[in-house]
């Protein structure tokens, strides 16, 4: 018996990284997945996979009417709606203040942050049905603190995490739970997903990030989309029946602290930098 045995999920982004990676969780817990994305070929290739398990739905998440089609094939395919992972995602506008347009910033924000806002609005009266349901929402670390994200981006993610727990609170009385995941960094596409960057410099860039990954955070090793998948798997289960309005931070400690809290290389490079500065005094005064 798997812990989302028979339970209907819907879960955008899911044709690559975190989004791919809850689909598979997802399915063998025993769920039926509605799995949405505009990236179609990869879509088609995860619903081939698991035949009856898993139905591909073009959405664009910036699209009102693909959101309320998503959540609509839910119902259709499988006979209603139980989870939703809103997760679909990219960087957004990469400009900072000084030269951001209203444009770019509309964009970022349709794409992470309203995106979320409809995706709850839509799947509440599927739940309603099924007298209840979990809503997970793929907020980040950069929603919490600065440098972790461009400004747009940042924005975005610091309103789903706020789209959290003012959603949890109108919708506790449904039974619907509405809880937000951040993510560390992460082993995914989304740092190479622009067109912009040419194919092979995708594989060099991917493959320094990962070489680089281990010393970013103090648990020293690449966050992977699986750890976030089990960190949803847990927002979506019963396991988390008391659990609304919540964040949860799945990051290796990157937001522990500044890195000489954790580095021991570090300190031990201040305390080399302190002896000298001490020992060039010393010598100063005794001179
Ligand atoms: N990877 C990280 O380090 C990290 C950290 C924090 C948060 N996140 C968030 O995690 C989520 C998933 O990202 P990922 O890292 O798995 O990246 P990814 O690029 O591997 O996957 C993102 C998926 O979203 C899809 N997508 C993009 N725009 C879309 C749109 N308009 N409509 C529908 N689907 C769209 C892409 O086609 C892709 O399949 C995003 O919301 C991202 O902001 C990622």
């Amino acid at each position: 018996m798997g812990r989302l045995q028979d339970k209907v999920a819907v879960v955008t982004g899911a044709s690559s990284g975190i989004g791919m990676a809850t689909v598979e969780l997802f399915v063998a817990e025993g769920a039926r997945v509605v799995a949405a994305d505009i990236n179609d070929a990869a879509g088609a290739a995860l619903q081939a996979r698991y035949q009856g398990f898993v139905h591909f739905q073009h959405c664009d998440v910036t699209q009102e009417a693909d959101i309320a089609a998503t959540m609509a094939a839910a119902a259709d395919r499988f006979d209603g709606l139980d989870i939703v992972f809103n997760n679909a995602g990219a960087g957004g506008s990469i400009n900072t203040i000084e030269d951001m347009t209203g444009e770019a910033w509309d964009f970022t924000m349709a794409l992470l942050l309203r995106s979320v806002a409809l995706g709850i609005r839509y799947a509440t009266p599927l739940m309603q049905k099924r007298g209840g349901g979990a809503i997970v929402n793929t907020a980040s670390i950069a929603g919490l603190e600065a440098g972790y994200g461009p400004i747009a981006y940042s924005v975005a993610k610091a309103g789903v995490i706020q789209l959290t727990t003012l959603a949890a609170a109108q919708l506790a009385r449904h039974d619907i739970r509405v809880n937000a995941i951040c993510p560390g960094f992460i082993q995914t596409g989304i740092f190479t997903a622009s067109d912009l960057i040419p194919g092979p410099l995708k594989e060099q860039i991917k493959a320094e990030m990962r070489a680089a990954a281990p010393a970013a955070q103090p648990l020293k090793r690449a966050g992977e989309p699986i750890d976030i998948a089990e960190a949803c798997l847990y927002l979506a289960s019963d396991a988390s029946r008391f659990v609304t309005g919540t964040k949860l931070v799945v990051d290796g400690g990157m937001t522990v602290g500044p890195r000489q809290a954790w580095d021991p290389e570090v300190r031990a490079e201040r305390a080399r930098m302190m002896e000298a500065r001490r020992a060039a005094y010393e010598a100063g005064v005794k001179g």
